[in-house]
């Protein structure tokens, strides 16, 4: 098969926020817990973080860490993790029916988040929260001093604010799983009054709002307009969550799950722009699609664990080869989207549904979706250039027109790199791949990697890296061309230099 991209600069998308490879850490199962921190582990730091943990992380690449939740956001009181270990409280987790320890809290988490090079986006709590407490944990971290919580902050060893800029509102609030589940007229006005004394307390922060908790909530897109409607004037960006399977071992419909992603995106695009029109505002609202991975390999082991343990082994799920292929069409819808996808976060980092997994004792290693996630962090900036591409498609059980090729370019012109990041998703044809290159005087081929070759359901495990990108010589610059072969079921980074 045959398939021809065209690549200008004039092409250009919007340039990358790097927030966009973000992630998430939840006080949830083996995450912190086990996950980042084990103060029995060999490689435990003073703080008891595992500093082989801490290597992967750096390695992933990772500028933003969601934290701390999720679910248990909704039953969490901040205050609990601050101040002396020995005197915080052990309390119940309602959302994963665990018990929260609370010897990782905010000073930890943050200054652990410093230290792997990322920012934290740090999310208050409107379940069972008051605007009153989203209020006071802003000042605690971002105010400099002379009050009672900036003060506090210090004794408890941070002399300089945490500086925190990204602030979520809130967890799935339309969700009836949710502790403090509201209708979305009632989450709206309690965001926009919490954001309000939050913005009171630090003008300099940005805000996600709630919205739905997937593309099949029965009350989506009535969601996001109700919200956005109630809170518009105090928020900058909404937020987007998303899970994908493939229950049905069905690999071509699977490999076009990224379809539904660019619908989601393309929707709630659709719905913040209805309501600025309505509002008549010069505020445009962006979006964060702060929860999105694979998720389905570990329901059944998660269902039948016993409830009221300290981070048991939960949402524990092992991917494979073809989950692999599906986040790096994921990660390329992202970027198709990058002028209004500003925050995107990996969900989750370590154990939880993660591209790092650990052993109590042992091992930390690389699941298979590890490498297309680095990959795009290390070498997706600058900006993204609309991929103008002819190639054969297919219809799949859920999808008309799936094109078989799933790519885009980046320019990154401080770096001097033309990159290009493809999905082959067919499952017997090589794509005999062209790129054509105006205005961009490409020089030489720096790398052609490629994930190909493996069985569709190869896996990572502590004792054998079998999935990995390796170096691939099928490709040659002639002229302005590039031409490179793709093997079929193949993830591929092409990286170009420029003059
Ligand atoms: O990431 C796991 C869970 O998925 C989060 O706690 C929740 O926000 C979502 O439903």
């Amino acid at each position: 098969m045959e398939a021809k991209m065209r690549i200008s600069r004039d092409y250009r998308i919007s340039e990358i926020d790097k927030r966009i490879y973000g992630s998430f850490v939840e006080h949830m199962g083996r995450c912190v817990y086990e996950g980042i921190y084990e103060p029995q582990h060999e490689t435990a730091d003073e703080q008891g973080f595992r500093d082989d943990v801490k290597d992967l992380v750096a390695e992933l690449n990772v500028p933003l860490l969601r934290y701390p939740g999720g679910n248990f956001l909704s039953g969490y009181n901040w205050e609990d993790g601050i101040g002396p270990r020995e005197n915080r409280p052990r309390r119940l987790d309602l959302a994963w029916k665990t018990i929260e320890t609370n010897e990782v809290g905010l000073h930890e988490f943050i200054e652990w988040a410093e230290e792997v090079n990322s920012e934290v986006n740090m999310a208050v709590n409107l379940g069972t929260g008051t605007i009153d407490d989203a209020r006071r944990i802003v000042e605690y971290c971002n105010f400099p001093g002379g009050t009672e919580l900036s003060e506090l902050r210090k004794k408890n060893g941070r002399e300089k604010p945490f500086a925190i800029k990204t602030w979520s509102l809130g967890n799935e609030m339309d969700g009836p799983w949710q502790i403090g589940q509201k209708t979305a007229e009632d989450y709206g006005k309690l965001a926009a009054q919490a954001g309000k004394l939050m913005k009171l307390v630090d003008d300099s922060i940005e805000l996600v709002l709630c919205g739905s908790s997937s593309t099949e909530m029965p009350t989506f897109a009535s969601w996001e307009a109700e919200v956005l409607d109630q809170a518009y004037e105090y928020v900058d960006y909404i937020s987007l969550h998303r899970y994908y399977g493939n229950q049905e071992n069905d690999l071509s419909n699977y490999l076009a799950k990224s379809l539904d992603m660019d619908f989601f995106i393309k929707s709630v695009t659709a719905i913040a722009d209805y309501i600025k029109a309505k509002k008549k505002s010069d505020k445009t609202i962006n979006l964060s699609f702060d929860e999105w991975n694979v998720w389905y390999h570990s329901n059944e082991e998660t269902h039948n664990t016993e409830p009221w343990q300290v981070a048991p082994p939960i949402l524990q799920d092992i991917y494979n080869f073809e989950d692999a292929l599906l986040v790096g069409c994921l990660l390329i819808t992202l970027l198709k989207n990058s002028d209004r996808v500003k925050i995107a976060c990996l969900a989750q980092l370590v154990n939880v549904i993660a591209p790092i997994m650990t052993e109590k004792d042992g091992k930390a290693w690389k699941q298979t979706i590890f490498y297309p996630f680095q990959q795009v962090s290390d070498f997706g900036r600058g900006i993204a250039l609309t991929p103008n591409v002819h190639v054969a498609s297919y219809d799949s059980k859920d999808f008309k027109e799936v094109p078989y090729l799933e790519s885009i370019a980046v320019l990154n012109e401080e770096q001097q790199e033309l990159v290009i990041f493809a999905v082959n998703r067919s499952e017997s044809e090589v794509i005999n791949f062209e790129a054509l290159i105006s205005e961009i005087n490409v020089t030489s081929v720096i790398e052609f990697s490629q994930m190909s070759g493996f069985g569709i359901k190869d896996i990572n495990d502590k004792d054998c890296e079998r999935v990995y990108p390796t170096i691939s010589e099928a490709i040659a610059l002639v002229d302005d061309k590039v031409q490179a072969t793709l093997e079929p079921l193949s993830w591929n980074v092409i990286r170009l230099s420029i003059a």
